[in-house]
């Protein structure tokens, strides 16, 4: 073999071996998501009581599934919210599909940002030692793990006030408005239910 060949079969192996580094180590379908991928909730688009994006610019996809009255199958790159601190992002197809593509992520929000506490697949537990995949699989197949309040999925304890309390305070957010005294007072007593919540769950995870 001349010096050029075996140059050009050098050069073709490497890129050979560069390409396949290139699939091992960027695992197949999974989108990036980092804390950064997260902030104001309000930034996002409102649909009914919850809040939708799209991390991959196809926003009129995952809108077209959200308002459906027949609901069907979110594209990859969704991000769905209804509270700050619990996300749903759907990978690309195919990956984890026990999980029909959702990763669940529990975030810590405050005026600096997002902090991911917690993030994966089917054992993901929030801070009151509900596993988000249990309840959200409960949802009737064409909803795609969406719970809604219709949807079939068991029930979590707050009203829709305080949900919509919830997301008018999202501390990530500039512009929250003032709240009215009773406002406040609605937002103080779920601030102690969480908090209670939080350590009876910490304790039956340590159990
Ligand atoms: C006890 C059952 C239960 C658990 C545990 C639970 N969820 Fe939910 N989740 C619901 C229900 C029910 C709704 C809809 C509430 C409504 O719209 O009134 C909901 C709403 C949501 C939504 C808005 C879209 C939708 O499905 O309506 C997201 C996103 C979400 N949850 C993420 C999570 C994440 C992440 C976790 C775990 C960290 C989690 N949930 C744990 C029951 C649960």
């Amino acid at each position: 073999m001349n010096s050029q060949k075996l140059l050009t079969k050098v050069a073709a192996m490497l890129l050979l071996s560069l390409a396949s580094i290139g699939t091992v180590t960027a695992e197949e379908g999974q989108l990036e998501v980092s804390a950064d991928t997260f902030s104001c909730i309000r930034d996002m688009t409102r649909v009914r009581g919850f809040y939708v994006d799209n991390l991959k610019g196809d926003l009129d996809a995952t809108l077209a599934v959200a308002n459906s009255e027949t609901g069907g199958i979110y594209p990859p790159g969704s991000v769905v919210q209804l509270v700050p601190g619990e996300v749903m992002i759907k990978h690309e197809e195919g990956y984890s599909p026990a999980t029909k593509g959702w990763e669940f992520f529990e975030l810590d929000v405050s005026e600096e940002g997002s902090e991911i506490r917690k993030r994966g697949f089917v054992d993901v537990v929030n801070r009151f030692g509900g596993n988000c995949f249990g309840c959200h699989i409960q949802a009737k197949p064409q909803w795609d793990m969406i719970c809604e309040d219709t949807h079939g999925c068991e029930t979590i304890p707050i009203t829709k006030q305080v949900i919509d309390l919830i997301q008018r305070t999202d501390p990530r957010c500039k512009d929250n408005e003032e709240l009215s005294a009773s406002e406040s007072y609605e937002l103080f007593k779920l601030k102690l239910k969480v908090e209670v919540g939080t350590a009876i769950g910490t304790v039956k995870e340590m159990m």
